[in-house]
């Protein structure tokens, strides 16, 4: 397997010491595009926010700074994930501020109406489902609940040939804003909004219950 396929395959699912090395680089490479996906919603200090994908765990610590009276969950289906998300926030789990799970978003450990925000940070690339996942998602938000997706690549003709040899050498699917807002709308989520820094290639995609 090249280098460009291992390393698409760790980040569908990292694990083992690579996925160490990935989640680590994860946590400052996608501080960038987190930030200004971040901008285009706001956080009430009392909000109770589950971070699907959650990886390295640093998307986590930035959340529940600000959710300072609230709680915010995570959850991923790597259990290597699971174990390095809850070293980075060790304090605030202590503290019952932060609670990290090991769970397929298909398959969410909530109750229905739970959340006021779900944040997905660089990861429904990899969702077997989405249709599916998108389901499951708007079930454990409140109503007017909203699911926010940041991506860091979206299908576009700027980054057509960088985007294409991820998508041959790993198991994952790049949509464009359009194709992203069109199945959030047919997972019944409304008022959905997609933005975009064309010249970085940066997607944020929000949808409402
Ligand atoms: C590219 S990493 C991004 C991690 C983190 N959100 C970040 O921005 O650094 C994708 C993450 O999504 C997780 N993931 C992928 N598919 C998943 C699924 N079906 N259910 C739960 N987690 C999933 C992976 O294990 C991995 O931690």
């Amino acid at each position: 397997m090249d280098e460009l396929s291992q390393q698409i395959n760790q980040c569908k699912k990292p694990s083992g010491e690579q996925g160490k090395l990935l989640a680590d680089r994860m946590n400052e490479s996608h501080y960038a595009v987190t930030s200004w996906g971040m901008e285009q919603f706001s956080i009430a200090p009392d909000s109770i926010i589950l971070d699907v994908g959650c990886g390295g765990g640093r998307t986590i610590h930035r959340i529940a700074a600000m959710a300072s009276k609230g709680k915010v969950f995570g959850i991923d289906y790597s259990p290597d994930c699971v174990a390095w998300s809850s070293a980075y926030n060790a304090e605030w789990i202590r503290e019952g501020r932060v609670e990290i799970l090991q769970s397929a978003v298909n398959e969410l450990p909530f109750e229905d109406n739970y959340f006021d925000i779900v944040t997905a940070v660089e990861t429904v690339y990899f969702w077997p489902d989405l249709a599916e996942c998108f389901k499951e998602i708007k079930r454990a938000l409140k109503p007017a609940g909203k699911f926010v997706i940041i991506n860091e690549v979206y299908k576009s003709e700027l980054f057509r040939e960088r985007n294409e040899a991820y998508t041959a050498a790993g198991d994952m699917q790049i949509f464009t804003p359009e194709e992203l807002k069109k199945y959030l709308e047919e997972a019944q989520f409304k008022n959905v909004t997609t933005a975009v820094v064309e010249a970085k290639n940066w997607l944020c995609c929000i949808g409402e219950k």
